[in-house]
């Protein structure tokens, strides 16, 4: 990204000085009024609200709704993660590019961000849907010291806990389905797919794929899921800025990782359970053949704990149960 861009969004927003002219820009940036001129365009061509007030300045009103390089670096509060940020308009998925990054070497907290994907991945080698501009599809790179290859896994649960203590703050009813899936009255709103490159006792990396589902229409949906999928609009009626919700949930995963880092798995346990769908209700399990069982928990390696008919106790690590 232009740096002087990046200082011209800095000296816009400044809340100390709401208003700054136009004298003072080109002084401060060191280059031509001219010049400022091209660049407040190109940000209102990412959708900036500059406004423009005789005697008084320049300020910005409002940082575009659609994902924009710009207004996602701008002012990230986080400590690691998405310091080193990746945009791309269009790639395959952000799971293959973070990978290829992490294999040459990329910095722990790396995130890909990408507009669309056209080839995005869902878990099960499922194809995920990711249409230019209405999701959050993003993936992180985690290298956490001293996690074992087994403990990774928790990982998933404690994105999913980050993703639903973020919605649940802006008052909306969100469920987590084990093991990664966030559903808002009874259908998924968004997924999150962890991969992993480990040797024998060693996380060498982990790729955290996030995607939701954010300013869809009806329309906007697969096919297919139109019926067991949503969005957060669609729910909410209301349109979402994506560069605000990214940067505040890399803020509030963030948290979590460190939490889960620091003190380990118990603490994001209890807020899991909290958030648990079909928490103490009957499903169905499909391992080999099909059996009914209760849910009721996880247990400290993040793995599904269930009752069935005969009180006998399983803990599933891995399974498909027909919620
Ligand atoms: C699932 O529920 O099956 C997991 C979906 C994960 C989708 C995200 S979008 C960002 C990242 N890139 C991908 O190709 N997949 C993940």
């Amino acid at each position: 990204m232009e740096s002087t861009r990046k200082k011209l969004i800095d000296l816009l927003s400044n809340h100390e000085q709401p208003y700054i002219s136009g004298q003072q820009l080109s002084e401060e940036l060191q280059v031509s009024r001219s010049a400022i001129w091209k660049h407040m365009n190109a940000l209102k061509k990412e959708g900036y609200q500059i406004e423009g007030v005789t005697n008084k300045g320049y300020r910005i009103v409002e940082t575009p709704h659609d994902l924009s390089e710009t207004a996602l670096r701008w002012n990230l509060k986080t400590e690691w993660l998405g310091q080193n940020l990746v945009y791309k308009e269009q790639v395959t998925s952000t799971q293959i590019v973070a990978h290829d990054l992490a294999r040459e070497g990329a910095e722990h907290g790396t995130v890909v961000v990408a507009k669309e994907q056209t080839k995005g991945r869902g878990r099960m080698r499922r194809y995920w849907e990711s249409k230019d501009g209405v999701g959050l599809w993003f993936s992180s790179i985690l290298r956490p010291e001293g996690v074992e290859p087994k403990r990774a896994s928790q990982m998933t649960l404690v994105a999913a806990v980050g993703i639903a203590d973020y919605l649940s703050k802006r008052g909306i009813d969100i469920k987590i389905k084990w093991p990664n899936d966030l559903f808002i009255n009874g259908k998924k709103l968004a997924g999150i797919l962890t991969e992993m490159q480990a040797e024998q006792d060693a996380v060498e990396y982990i790729i955290l794929g996030i995607g939701i589902n954010m300013n869809h229409e009806k329309q906007d949906l697969f096919e297919s899921e139109k019926n067991k999928a949503t969005s957060l609009y669609i729910e909410t009626d209301q349109l979402f800025n994506l560069n605000i919700v990214l940067k505040d949930l890399l803020n509030e995963l963030e948290s979590k990782f460190d939490l889960f880092i620091e003190d380990g798995f118990s603490t994001i346990k209890e807020k899991w359970e909290s958030y648990a769908y079909k928490l103490g209700e009957w499903v169905t399990i499909k391992t080999q053949s099909e059996w009914d069982a209760k849910v009721f928990g996880i247990d400290e390696d993040g793995a599904l704990m269930v009752m069935d008919q005969d009180n006998q106790i399983h803990h599933l690590y891995s399974a498909e149960i027909l919620w």
